[in-house]
């Protein structure tokens, strides 16, 4: 174990006495194993368990379970450093059902990595889920204390700020071994390589993030170079050295043989990336893992360029990069990975193989396919994720419960819970292009062009007779209005209004008002007269009433005096609009005949004068 620490940030907050309340900011470090919720943040309650405080045998001996109860928050199981693995402590935290683990420092000292250990200890590796991390001794006895106060410590587990996600393309690294037989770990990253291949390639072929392998090598020591464990486990006299695979010089392969393995892949990658094809390193590496394993002693160069020319890739340049591993020289590619072992900038130096680096900051945590993905998701500036981001895979499905908390229309099931792989977010949605604004949480409408045909804008409508009425109006940017006719607020209903019991029209004397749903209807007494809706009155169908004209000449006179410095504009207008307005009201009530034309006709001109 060892190695720098990758922060998650962490929040504290213990309620008791009222006023008190304090809310702290904590770092910690995230361990090597388990699925950190890179981009996320998880709720919990902190517990210190009453006993096997070090976690190192299943606490189902103990009796002692951490389930939370129906509706309460997770529990984020506190234990101490010391007398096991912390893969051992993880896993008994898991299994009793914490849903994190904090695992409290036995001494003051910086923050380190919880990694997996090297040979026995590890059966869980694979099967622990819950996230981990280390806290300093202060913090943890903190913790304690507060916990023997009775003290209720909610705690924040935040990974948002765990890697920088400054823009739209993640840089990231695979710090990595073509070793195949140092157990778990090889294992794990074989199969890490095999599942996490196709979204690598997908990743880099569309531009979403540019990657580069990393091999680490050590140096052999001045005064050892010619020693049998230098020239065993080196080449170009000690500079590039690997610890031999089985810990035995004098069988098997020897580190040399992995220094040399690794510079072909380094140099491949290299010659890739040249002709603008980084993702076959992901297909070289899966290859040769296959079909050139250390147990059938065909890890060799020979069966090296096999693969490399399978894959239709230049080997002379691949050979020539790799140059004469016994020359007294520096290999300029082996130079350069060495320098780029060291830290620079957040990221510390790289001391745990495999290790993946995204956006220059370690991560920390089991290799799988999703952990890494999401971890390389969270490193993308927000909203700028690719879709590969926002599949099932790594979705959160935080809006299958209780839709996430957000809006939902009950009608339609239109919803505004999307699941990212940032947790879940509350946002009005757009449906069949119709974009719905609000706040997302209690209220989302369908707003702008089209917004009508979308549940009626959520808009009372109604149907009666044939005849429908509706509140919403593509006019209308957003909200509902009743239509004329109707009063009421145009969401939960609108009610007709009685024109006639109002006394709003058709008040005229001898007038008989009927309302209508939506509307009324009027008859003016006697068989002659006629009702003009728009102006409320009744006119004579008789030509020269004066009852009907009369009101007809008021109407106009404004214009005859604006009219008398251009008569003809004036009267070429008041005909035609006279015309088109009187024949669409007498074609209401009767046949229009071509004698009523001329006799309309003469209205204009009584209306002239
Ligand atoms: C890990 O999980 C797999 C699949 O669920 C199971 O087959 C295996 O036995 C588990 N290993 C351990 C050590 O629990
Ligand atoms: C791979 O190629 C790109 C441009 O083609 C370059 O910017 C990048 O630095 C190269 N990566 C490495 C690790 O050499
Ligand atoms: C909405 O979803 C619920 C639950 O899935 C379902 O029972 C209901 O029929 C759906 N309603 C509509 C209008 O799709």
């Amino acid at each position: 174990m060892g190695g720098r620490s990758s922060p998650a940030g962490w929040r504290r907050r213990a309620p008791p006495p009222p006023p008190l309340l304090l809310l702290l900011v904590y770092e910690c470090a995230i361990g090597n194993f388990g699925m950190p919720q890179y981009g996320g943040t998880m709720h919990g309650v902190v517990v210190y368990p009453k006993a096997n405080t070090k976690a190192c045998k299943p606490f189902a001996d103990f009796g002692l379970s951490f389930n939370p109860k129906a509706g309460g928050l997770p529990v984020f199981l506190l234990v101490d450093r010391g007398d096991c693995y912390f893969t051992t402590k993880g896993w008994n935290a898991q299994t009793a059902g914490a849903a994190a683990v904090l695992v409290a420092d036995d001494r003051a000292e910086p923050l380190i990595t919880m990694d997996t250990p090297e040979s026995s200890g590890k059966e869980h590796l694979e099967n622990i889920t819950v996230p981990s991390a280390l806290v300093s001794k202060r913090f943890g006895d903190d913790l304690k204390t507060a916990l023997e106060n009775g003290d209720m410590v909610n705690v924040l587990l935040d990974w948002r700020e765990s890697l920088p996600h400054p823009d739209e393309r993640v840089e990231y690294e695979f710090w990595t071994n073509s070793n195949d037989e140092c157990g778990a770990k090889c294992d794990m990253q074989m199969s890490f390589v095999r599942d996490f291949r196709g979204v690598a390639q997908v990743l880099e072929q569309r531009g979403y993030t540019q990657f580069a392998p990393h091999y680490i090598t050590w140096y052999c020591p001045e005064a050892f170079v010619l020693s049998a464990q230098c020239r065993s486990q080196c080449i170009n006299h000690g500079r590039y050295c690997a610890p031999d695979p089985e810990q035995d010089f004098t069988t098997g392969y020897d580190g040399k043989d992995v220094v040399v393995q690794n510079l072909i892949q380094i140099c491949l990658f290299k010659v890739a990336n040249e002709s603008r094809k980084p993702w076959l390193w992901w297909d070289y590496v899966h290859d040769f893992a296959i079909r050139c394993p250390m147990k059938e002693k065909k890890y060799t160069t020979d069966c090296a360029h096999g693969v490399i020319k399978s894959l239709g890739m230049d080997i002379d340049k691949i050979t020539q990069c790799v140059g004469d591993p016994d020359a007294d020289e520096d290999n300029p590619v082996l130079k350069a990975e060495q320098d780029a072992q060291i830290g620079h900038g957040a990221r510390g130096d790289v001391t745990i193989l495999p290790t993946f680096v995204v956006n220059n900051r370690q991560y920390r945590g089991k290799l799988d396919k999703r952990a890494v993905l999401r971890a390389i998701c969270s490193g993308f500036e927000e909203t700028t994720e690719p879709d590969i981001c926002l599949t099932q895979d790594i979705q959160t499905n935080q809006c299958l419960e209780n839709n996430g908390g957000c809006w939902l229309d009950k009608n339609t099931n239109f919803t505004a819970c999307k699941d990212t792989f940032r947790g879940r977010v509350c946002e009005c949605p757009v449906v069949n292009g119709v974009k719905f604004v609000g706040d997302g949480y209690t209220h989302c409408e369908a707003s702008g062009v089209g917004r009508c045909q979308i549940n009626n804008g959520g808009c009372w409508k109604e149907t009666r007779n044939g005849k429908s009425v509706s509140a919403c109006s593509n006019e209308q940017a957003k909200g509902c209005k009743c239509p004329q006719g109707f009063k009421g607020d145009g969401v939960h209903g609108c009610e007709d209004v009685d024109e006639c019991k109002e006394r709003l029209f058709c008040q005229c004397k001898d007038c008989s008002c009927e309302n209508t749903w939506g509307s009324y209807e009027c008859g003016c007494g006697g068989s002659n007269m006629l009702y003009m809706r728009e102006h409320d009155t009744c006119i004579s169908k008789v030509a020269t009433s004066s009852v009907g004209w009369g009101f007809m000449w008021v109407i106009f006179f404004g214009l005859g005096f604006a009219g008398v410095g251009a008569y003809a504009v004036y009267k070429y207008r008041l005909r035609s609009y006279m015309d088109s307005e009187i024949r669409a009201i007498m074609a209401q009530y009767m046949p229009l005949e071509n004698q009523e034309t001329s006799s309309h006709q003469r209205h204009v001109d009584h209306a002239d004068i």
